[in-house]
């Protein structure tokens, strides 16, 4: 070779290796040992994706919590079959609170249609929340092997959209079918669903809905007893590289690569994880409102949208970085709440309210009248008193 054609050659190489590093992270990324020394048990940290991570995992504003008691929703209203054993006061709020996770531009009427009477059922949105309501519930109370005391609330997978960010349908079927390109069979298109791989790009069907082990690995050190082929092998690090996504992490977040199978090896988060799996198939499974949602809500092949990980987690280990909104509203465990009235000042002590109007009428009743006016002479006399007022009409 030339010396021409060789410096020539040094180019081309040095220009196609600036190529293949521009698909990669700018550096620096930071590393955190998170196992024991020597295992490369690391967590790598893009800081530049965790800024838009921590601004996108946010939690929201809230209204302060009311007190509990008073008439019951479900004796007050006349069609509420879920959230009937809260408060009028809680019950008010929790409708307040959803409206804003769930459909801040449109209001009470995403759900609710305008001029009609709220007890109607006539929008598929207050069917499908009524649902909702429910599962929500039913998360917090029976999968606190995953979710903890943390738990989760409408805020955890719609913030603020009317539909979460991240749902998933069956794929169509594949196009290339019978044509000339081959089959893909259902693979090697580079999906984000898996990282971007080329790996079986629906892993959700076979392992988040229905319930396929995710056990490949053989128990021996020769092929003689691994049933399992390459296909359920490429399935398998489909769903791997989902949940790595999800969650913002790296294989080693559970796993000790020495091996993938060993529960001995791995971290505490795989077992979390494990049970994860199980309530992503069960919601999967219970609450999928078939012949509910409107054609233009509905997959290519007529499913309704389903969650994975990346619903509630949303690129972080825990979603919205383990802070909870069920605290402040206990309600959505079905736990009523005990309100702890606001630090007492020197000569004062916070005091809670509640004020109806007549059904169906915007005159307050006598007895509430003179509660009014006694509220002003007493907030009179305290010029430094803050009053919070919410509720609706
Ligand atoms: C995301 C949907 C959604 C939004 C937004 C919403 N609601 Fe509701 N609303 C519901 C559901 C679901 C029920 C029934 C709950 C149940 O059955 O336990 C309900 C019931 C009610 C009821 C009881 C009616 C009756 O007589 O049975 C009232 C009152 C009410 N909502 C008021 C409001 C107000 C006021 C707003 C706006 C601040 C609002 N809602 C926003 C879903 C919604
Ligand atoms: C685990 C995640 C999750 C939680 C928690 C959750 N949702 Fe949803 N929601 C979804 C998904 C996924 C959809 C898409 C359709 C489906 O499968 O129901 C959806 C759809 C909806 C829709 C229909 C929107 C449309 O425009 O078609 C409404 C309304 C709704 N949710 C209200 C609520 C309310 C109210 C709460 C809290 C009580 C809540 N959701 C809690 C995941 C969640
Ligand atoms: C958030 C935790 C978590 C992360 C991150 C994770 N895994 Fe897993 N992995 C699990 C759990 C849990 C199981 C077992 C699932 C079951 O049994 O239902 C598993 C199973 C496996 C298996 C099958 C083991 C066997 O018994 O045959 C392999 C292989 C595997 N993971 C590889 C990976 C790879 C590769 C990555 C990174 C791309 C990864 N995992 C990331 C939690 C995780
Ligand atoms: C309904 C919402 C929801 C879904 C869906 C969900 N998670 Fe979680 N996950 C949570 C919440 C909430 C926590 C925080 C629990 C806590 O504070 O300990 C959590 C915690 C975890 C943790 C523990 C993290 C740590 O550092 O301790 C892992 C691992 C995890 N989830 C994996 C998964 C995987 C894998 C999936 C999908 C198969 C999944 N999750 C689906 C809500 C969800």
């Amino acid at each position: 070779m030339t010396r021409f054609a060789r410096s020539r050659c040094a180019c081309v190489a040095l220009l196609a290796g600036l190529l293949l590093l521009a698909g990669c992270e700018r550096p620096p990324v930071n590393s955190v040992q998170r196992g024991y020394r020597g295992t490369g048990m690391e967590q790598l940290y893009n800081p530049r994706v965790v800024a838009t991570q921590t601004a996108a995992n946010a939690m929201p504003a809230d209204s302060p919590m009311v007190p509990p008691g008073g008439p019951s929703a479900a004796t007050t209203f006349k069609n509420v079959k879920v959230v009937g054993d809260l408060g009028v006061g809680e019950f008010t709020r929790l409708m307040v609170s959803m409206t804003a996770w769930v459909a801040p531009e449109q209001g009470c009427s995403y759900c609710h249609k305008a001029g009609e009477d709220f007890s109607a059922d006539t929008l598929y949105t207050k069917v499908v929340a009524r649902r909702m309501l429910e599962m929500t519930r039913h998360i917090n109370a029976d999968w606190k092997t995953h979710v903890a005391d943390t738990g989760v609330t409408c805020y955890t997978c719609h913030r603020g959209r009317n539909v979460p960010a991240n749902v998933w349908f069956a794929p169509p079927t594949d196009k290339h079918a019978a044509g000339m390109l081959g089959n893909h069979a259902g693979q090697n298109s580079a999906a984000p669903s898996v990282g971007l791989a080329s790996l079986p790009y629906d892993p959700f069907t076979p392992f988040l809905e229905q319930a396929n082990d995710i056990r490949v690995v053989g128990h021996t050190a020769l092929a003689t007893d691994n049933r399992k082929s390459t296909k359920q092998t490429e399935f398998t690090y489909g769903l791997m590289m989902h949940m790595s996504k999800a969650l913002g992490v790296n294989c080693t977040y559970c796993h000790n690569t020495r091996s993938f199978a060993e529960w001995d090896a791995s971290t505490p988060q795989r077992a979390t994880a494990w049970y994860g799996i199980r309530m992503t198939r069960d919601l999967n499974m219970t609450y999928p409102l078939a012949g509910v949602f409107p054609a233009d809500r509905l997959g290519p092949t007529g499913d309704v949208p389903k969650a994975n990980c990346a619903t509630c987690h949303q690129g972080a280990f825990k979603p919205m970085y383990g802070a909870s909104l069920l605290k402040t509203h206990p309600e959505l465990a079905g736990v009523h709440a005990t309100v702890t009235p606001a630090a007492p000042g020197p000569e004062l002590s916070a005091t809670g309210a509640v004020l109806y109007f007549a059904v169906g009428s915007s005159a307050l009743t006598d007895e509430t009248s003179k509660g009014i006016a006694q509220l002003a002479e007493t907030l009179k006399a305290i010029p430094q008193a803050k009053l919070i007022i919410s509720g609706f009409h």
